[in-house]
């Protein structure tokens, strides 16, 4: 047993998250950058402008803007092939609608690529990861086909710019999140219609295809990737009821890869929209750009799986995806209250593989948890490593006994950044330690933790070592 020669191994973080100076070398805000700190029990709330009384935590995040060549060193020195950042859109077009790049952006990420390439570790970029610029809030953000451009305008700068540099290219993090968190997704408030959020969706999909075409045109060595946030989820019962409603959260989450994988609106969508008498901005060109425009990979996150049936229905809107109405009795959770479900991910891995025959890439996986410093002066975070290992576990099982081709494994995050969904930096995924505090308090020092030690070990044995510690 072990994983294919040339796997690719590495972590993955977001520019809101990670790099802080949100306002530095021209930058302007994105829609991360209106999301003051939550909590556990509070969602994070969403500022229609900067208020000075708020705490906003990707304004400084883990000041990746400052630290990244020591970060980039780091994960060299865990043997990383691959690492998975964004570039923020806010950087190159600051306002997003801006008629020229703003040079300094270009020449931040110019340093990242070429310390990634330095090092041999394949870039993979995300184009936007949660942020969209708040210039173009005036444009309805994702509810304006004006946004389609403007976007598409941005990736063409940067394949331009990075041709031969950057062969992996992501479009939208999580793009189905446009059914579970729209704020996040494209800067649609939780409040729109539903035909608002339809719109969006639609506008992103179409963006994207014009990307991969875009990015087959300038180079035929681009890759361009979806990204799925890896909603799997089970049945509450055998009931055919909660059947029948767990298959339609399934099919409402997989629609986006429906469409980014095989260029067309599922009949299901079609069907569904017509019920609710939602017409999308249709136009004579869209069908051919979608069908032109599909992926040659699926990407996607993977934490947890979910529960579904007849009660889910009605829920899953703005609610982060996570509450379906159900518990899994049959799992443990973290801290945070998420499932953790190792073989999740090879049904997950088996779910994706078996509607699109894409080669996949897990490019996001990771514990979110308080790390606590020993007398040692170390952080043993073993619970991290035991979740990782027993995903990865799964994931090699999915390779050699389901067939399945996998691309690599990427960690959320391999150093310490602000969490998403709360805005914590006490969630912590890395196997760095990064110390600053939820209010953006501390020295910024990074510090290896052991599970920093145990990824290092086992992406030099290829994964073999998995089995070995099994044994
Ligand atoms: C994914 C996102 O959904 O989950 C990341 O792509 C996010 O941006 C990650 O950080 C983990 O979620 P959280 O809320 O714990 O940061």
């Amino acid at each position: 047993m072990s994983f294919p020669k040339n796997f690719l191994w590495g972590g993955a973080t977001s520019a809101a998250q990670y790099e802080g100076a949100y306002l530095e070398d021209g930058k302007l805000p994105s829609t991360a950058d209106v999301m003051p700190l939550g909590s556990k029990k509070h969602k994070r709330e969403i500022t229609n402008q900067i208020n000075k009384n708020k705490f906003y935590p990707s304004h400084t995040a883990v000041d990746g803007y400052h630290h990244y060549q020591r970060d980039i060193e780091l994960f060299h020195e865990m043997g990383f092939t691959a690492y998975r950042f964004s570039i923020a859109w806010s950087r190159i077009y600051p306002h997003g609608d801006d008629q020229n790049p703003n040079q300094a952006g270009l020449d931040f990420y110019d340093k990242i690529v070429d310390q990634c390439l330095k090092y041999n570790i394949e870039p993979i970029v995300t184009l936007q990861h949660f942020d969209t610029p708040m210039g173009l809030k005036k444009y309805g953000f994702w509810a304006s086909r004006k946004t389609v451009d403007f976007f598409v305008k941005y990736a063409q700068t940067l394949l331009i710019h990075f041709n031969n540099k950057i062969k992996y290219w992501l479009t939208f993090n999580e793009i189905n999140n446009m059914s579970t968190m729209p704020w996040n997704a494209g800067g649609i408030k939780n409040e729109e219609s539903e035909s608002v959020k339809e719109k969006a969706a639609y506008f992103q999909l179409l963006a994207s295809a014009k990307v991969v075409r875009l990015a087959h045109e300038i180079n035929s060595n681009n890759k361009v990737g979806m990204m799925y946030n890896g909603h799997f989820s089970y049945p509450a019962t055998c009931s055919p009821e909660d059947n029948l409603a767990n298959q339609d959260f399934q099919k409402e989450m997989l629609f986006y890869a429906d469409v980014q994988a095989r260029g067309a609106y599922p009949k299901f969508k079609l069907k569904e929209l017509e019920r609710e008498k939602i017409n999308l901005p249709f136009r004579s060109n869209d069908k051919k750009i979608l069908s032109d425009g599909k992926v040659d990979f699926i990407s996607f996150s993977y934490y947890m799986t979910h529960t579904c049936g007849v009660r889910t229905k009605g829920v899953i809107r703005g609610l982060n995806g996570l509450e379906t109405g159900y518990i899994n009795r049959y799992l443990k959770k973290s801290e945070w209250g998420w499932p953790i479900d190792p073989k999740g991910l090879r049904f997950g891995l088996n779910v994706l593989y078996d509607r699109y025959q894409l080669p996949l890439i897990i490019v996001e996986n990771g514990l979110g948890a308080v790390d606590n410093f020993s007398p040692d002066g170390m952080i043993h975070d073993n619970y991290r490593i035991e979740y990782i290992k027993q995903h990865l576990l799964q994931l090699e099982k999915a390779i050699s006994y389901d067939g399945i081709p996998v691309m690599g494994y990427l960690t959320w995050a391999p150093i310490d950044l602000v969490s998403a969904s709360t805005g914590e930096m006490n969630k912590r995924y890395g196997f760095i330690y990064v110390d600053v505090n939820d209010h953006g308090k501390g020295s910024f020092k990074r510090i290896k933790k052991s599970s920093f030690y145990w990824y290092q070990n086992l992406i030099k044995s290829n994964g073999d070592r998995l089995f070995e510690e099994e044994r």
